[in-house]
């Protein structure tokens, strides 16, 4: 069979399964993986029966969007409050996961358990949950048995109904763009901010909040940095995720394919935003306990060349990889 014949069959196999589950793709209408010329879907939620699955999958979605209310600090019953910040999952995984290059949590279940560099060892969705908890939600776990893992879980496994197992979705992560020669500047970064990031984040880069008060749960735009702000060991720490990420989606909106900065002001930008102060988190020079495997934006040491603690966090970048005979 050619590809095309192999495309038709599995997109058939995927209509068919889909049709019997109850549900039904939905194209998101962005870009199409160049390898494969696979257009970017999600599975639908809106057509799910409403069954246990159906609601589990919707409690999955709304905790997504809705985080720092259910599990956050003002969550009204204290015994569920999880989530140390008022930031929401859709904060970075945009539009509740679905965004191609948004951080999309399309996909990511499929590939799970996986190896992660982080920990030195396989771990499962649940503990990838966890991850974001306890550094990008700046609180604690969910037990794996909670009803909210139970449904955050649910939610994952329907975004990869359709995926592969250990399929590696186009769209994944926040993309690779082009690196700078030189290193990120973030005080040009921060002129940047002021032109095109301040109106909704605040000059102070603090966000505006969902109701008047620091009581209220949520923002309306979430802060960047501060004591509310994701932690020293989140993804979003490093230069190399925050500058993809923003370049494909801020100001918010933009779409991958047509990025409204620059890429010297993206990386700036990125450079800006990291070197503010946030939460610290505890004992970070045990993540990577493989050093070699440990990526060259980790803001923390120990780093296993004698590349500087500076142009770890800032770049160049490419030095650094022929140090290690790495490509991109
Ligand atoms: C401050 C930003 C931020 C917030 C908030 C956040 N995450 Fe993440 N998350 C990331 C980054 C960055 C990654 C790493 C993506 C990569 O590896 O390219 C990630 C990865 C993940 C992954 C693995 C995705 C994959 O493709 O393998 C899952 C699952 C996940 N997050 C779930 C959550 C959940 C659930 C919440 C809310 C409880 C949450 N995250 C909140 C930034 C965030
Ligand atoms: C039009 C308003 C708007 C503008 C302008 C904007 N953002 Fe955002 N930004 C948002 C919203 C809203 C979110 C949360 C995503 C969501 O809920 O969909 C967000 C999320 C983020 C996040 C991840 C969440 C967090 O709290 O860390 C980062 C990082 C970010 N923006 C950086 C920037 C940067 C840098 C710029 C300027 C280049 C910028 N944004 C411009 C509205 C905006």
């Amino acid at each position: 069979m050619n590809r095309r014949a192999i495309l038709a069959v599995l997109g058939l196999a995927i209509a068919l399964s889909a049709g019997m589950l109850g549900w039904s793709l939905r194209s998101a209408g962005s870009g199409v993986d160049p390898a494969s010329g696979k257009a970017w879907t999600v599975p639908d939620v809106d057509t799910l029966p409403d069954s246990p699955v159906g609601r589990s999958v919707r409690q999955g979605r709304e905790l997504v969007i809705h985080t720092a209310r259910l599990i956050g600090p003002q969550a009204a019953d204290p015994a569920r409050r999880f989530a140390g910040n008022n930031l929401n999952c859709q904060s970075c995984h945009i539009a509740a996961g679905t965004k191609q290059f948004g951080l999309p949590l399309v996909g990511a279940y499929a590939d799970f358990p996986n190896y992660r560099a982080r920990e030195g060892r396989i771990g499962t969705i649940e503990e990838r949950v966890n991850g974001c908890m306890a550094r990008s939600m700046n609180g604690r776990a969910l037990p794996s048995d909670s009803p909210e893992m139970t449904a955050i879980v649910a939610y994952l496994r329907f975004l990869s109904s359709g995926t592969a197992r250990g399929a590696k979705t186009f769209g994944r992560g926040a993309g690779k763009m082009d690196e700078l020669t030189r290193a990120a500047d973030p005080v040009r970064g921060g002129r940047v901010f002021t032109q095109s990031c301040a109106g909704c984040h605040g000059l102070d880069g603090q966000g505006l909040r969902a109701q008047a008060g620091d009581q209220a749960p949520g923002y309306v735009y979430p802060p960047l940095w501060g004591p509310d702000s994701f932690n020293s060991g989140a993804g979003m720490a490093r230069l190399i995720t925050a500058a993809n990420f923003i370049r494909a989606n801020m100001p918010h909106g933009t779409t991958w394919k047509a990025p409204m900065l620059s890429l010297e002001d993206a990386w700036d930008v990125a450079a800006f935003i990291n070197s503010q102060s946030r939460p610290q988190m505890q004992g970070l020079e045990a993540d990577y306990p493989v050093r070699s495997e440990k990526p060259l934006d980790a803001p923390f040491g120990p780093y296993a060349d004698s590349f500087s603690a500076q142009q770890h966090k800032y770049g160049p970048f490419a030095p650094m990889r022929a140090g290690k005979g790495e490509k991109r």
